[in-house]
């Protein structure tokens, strides 16, 4: 979960880097590094912080002559995010300098032995025997792909890697296993990074490399090896994203851009896959494969809190039973899985670990595995029997948003398309249901102004809290974990999302006039029962702020209107609700909005 950037071409490599780490900070940002080759020389420049903190160490020094150079942004695992911790880490003699993503399991073994062998260690992370290991290789045979395959066959762990050598300052080699990596195409330059935004500016043209293969890139030539030492035929593709999609577009963060380009997610999520002649949802992906008797969902964070709203709906919808587990539990709780058994890996990076693990279980496992995945290419979308993508764009916001949109409406899409295949006798029903996901777009794009700036009101008024409750009832429960969510994600104000009729069975203890309540109550078939709830909490001085719709009569102390469609799609007002209090409330206390402390975007260790 660290980001990685190499550059090789006719350019001056440093701020490439250095724009290509800016574009990979959500990865990881609590120190960075690059080194590069320049008269001859091999440098490395790192500092703890961020990359501006970086960017004015290496801007005081000459540094425009280097056509060749690799770069880190760092999100710690081993040892503490300090400077001698950052990478790039280089070998004793000063003439290699590597960059890694991941974690290497036995570096405890492998570092006891280089010590006995004489070698010292500068940092305390894991990292630094990959250096020494490829070095002392490199010296017996002259050959850095002999120097990497032996260094990999002795190590255990995920990792993505970039390495140079100063004897030869016109190659990048890296080499990947369970940590993203990918290479981007350019004309006389080539890049290699952890994400395409890293080089989106430069290039679309892109190879992944798979588990086991080294590649070696120079400026105008990419070649790829598997671990036999045997050259690789890859295939060139072409990412369908748009540059100004990876940047803010005249909005002060990305979060906020992200929560309104909501309107357009959904409709581009929706994109082919609705025939309005028949009024059918068109998944071709998975017609192949008779219907199944149960589905699981394995998820983590957001993405866990998009699928269990989707079990509420494939259940309603289907009467198909569905099992939802974070993916850190479904991969240790021997899982019962049978072969008939559809499982969605739901993620919006494809390479979070946890998910992973899950995803090749079930496949072991004789499971159909469907990816439900943003990013093209990543590894869920490459391993998973087949793949819905979620055509979100880039999220670059480390708080997740309209990744989650985009899985709620590929998920709203399944419910209805299993519905559609089992029984097609509520014509009626469906017709209308798919008539007004079309239209949600529209009316959400005219209410974001109006719902932020009910949400800047609130989140200020509100600002005293030091804990917040969340709470709603069958579909908005799981909008409730995730209000909480992106609350203590970005604000750092505690928040526990509840299924409001728990909080009689504890959590109500802690109700008092300074403890607000934020209830989910929108019109549908639980608003009495959500309403008995609220009254509990007023008789005990809880202030409520409610989200509701117009002529709804709930009690509050708070209320906040939002468009009412049905309560299906009544789901995508109540996100983007929560989303912008959360959003309101940080940049109001002043947080790092797009980079909260302790997090990363991409979780690529266990
Ligand atoms: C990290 C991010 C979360 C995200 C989760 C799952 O923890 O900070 O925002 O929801 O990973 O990520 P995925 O890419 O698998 O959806």
């Amino acid at each position: 979960m660290c980001g990685i950037i190499g550059y090789v071409g006719h350019r001056p490599a440093v701020p490439i880097l250095l724009e290509g780490l800016k574009r990979l900070e959500y990865r990881g940002y609590d120190s960075a590094g690059i080194a590069f080759i320049q008269n001859k020389e091999l440098h490395i420049i790192k500092t703890e912080g961020k990359i501006s903190k970086l960017e004015e160490k290496v801007f005081s020094q000459d540094v425009l002559h280097a056509e060749i150079g690799i770069g880190h942004t760092r999100w710690a695992t081993h040892g503490e995010p300090i400077t001698k911790n950052a990478h790039p880490h280089k070998d004793r003699d000063g003439k290699i300098a590597l960059v890694h993503n991941g974690i290497i399991e036995n570096y405890k073994k492998l570092k006891d032995e280089l010590l006995s062998d004489g070698y010292e260690f500068v940092s305390d992370t894991d990292t630094e025997v990959l250096v020494h290991l490829i070095s002392r290789e490199y010296k017996k045979t002259k050959d850095p792909l002999a120097a990497i395959l032996r260094c990999l066959e002795a190590v255990e762990g995920a990792y993505a890697i970039g390495v140079i050598f100063l004897d030869r300052p016109n190659e990048i080699w890296a080499c990947r296993h369970s940590s993203p990596l990918v290479v981007g195409l350019g004309v006389g330059e080539n890049f290699v990074a952890s994400d395409v935004p890293a080089f989106l500016p430069y290039t679309k043209d892109v190879i992944f490399l798979e588990d086991g293969e080294v590649a070696k890139i120079g400026k105008d030539v990419v070649e790829v090896y598997n671990s036999n030492k045997e050259k690789v035929d890859k295939d060139v593709v072409s990412i369908p994203w748009d540059i100004t999609l990876a940047q803010k577009g005249g909005y002060k963060h990305f979060m906020i851009k992200e929560i309104m380009e909501q309107p357009r997610v959904i409709h581009d999520a929706t994109a082919g896959r609705i025939d309005f002649n028949k009024m059918k949802v068109v998944l071709p992906q998975l017609d192949e494969y008779p219907l199944p008797d149960k589905i699981q969902i394995v998820a983590c964070g957001t993405s866990y809190h998009a699928g269990f709203w989707g079990k509420y709906l494939i259940e309603r919808l289907s009467r198909i039973p569905v099992e939802v587990d974070i993916a850190s539990e479904f991969r240790y709780k021997d899982p019962i899985i049978h072969k008939n058994d559809w499982v969605f890996v739901i993620s919006q990076s494809g390479e979070t670990a946890d998910t992973l693990a899950g995803l090749r279980l079930a496949k072991k496992r004789g499971a159909k595995v469907i990816g439900v995945c943003n990013v093209v290419g990543s590894s869920v979308a490459r391993e998973s029997t087949t793949v819905l993508y979620t055509q979100a764009g880039p999220e670059i916001s480390v708080a997740s948003t309209k990744a989650m949109c985009s899985q709620m409406v590929v998920l709203l899409l399944i419910a209805i398309y299993l519905a559609q295949r089992k029984d097609f006798s509520q014509r009626e029903f469906f017709d209308q249901l798919l008539f007004s996901l079309k239209e949600v777009p529209q009316i959400l794009r005219k209410e974001l102004p109006n719902i932020r700036d009910r949400a800047k009101e609130l989140a200020i008024k509100y600002s005293f809290a030091r804990s917040f409750f969340f709470l709603g009832r069958g579909l908005f429960y799981p909008l409730a974990l995730e209000g909480a969510l992106k609350l203590k994600e970005i604000s750092y104000i505690h928040a526990e999302g509840y299924a409001a009729g728990e909080m009689k069975h504890g959590p109500i203890a802690l109700i008092d006039q300074n403890f607000p309540s934020f209830v989910i109550a929108p019109k549908d078939d639980l608003l009495q029962k959500i309403v008995a709830n609220i009254k509990e909490i007023q008789a005990r001085q809880g202030p409520v702020i409610c989200l509701t719709n117009k002529d709804i009569p709930v009690p509050s102390t708070d209320r906040w209107e939002i468009p009412y469609l049905n309560s299906i799609m009544t789901s995508f007002f109540v996100l983007s609700a929560t989303q912008l209090f959360a959003y309101e409330m940080a940049d109001y206390l002043g947080k790092d909005v797009d980079q909260p402390r302790n997090l990363a975007k991409s979780v690529t260790v266990e």
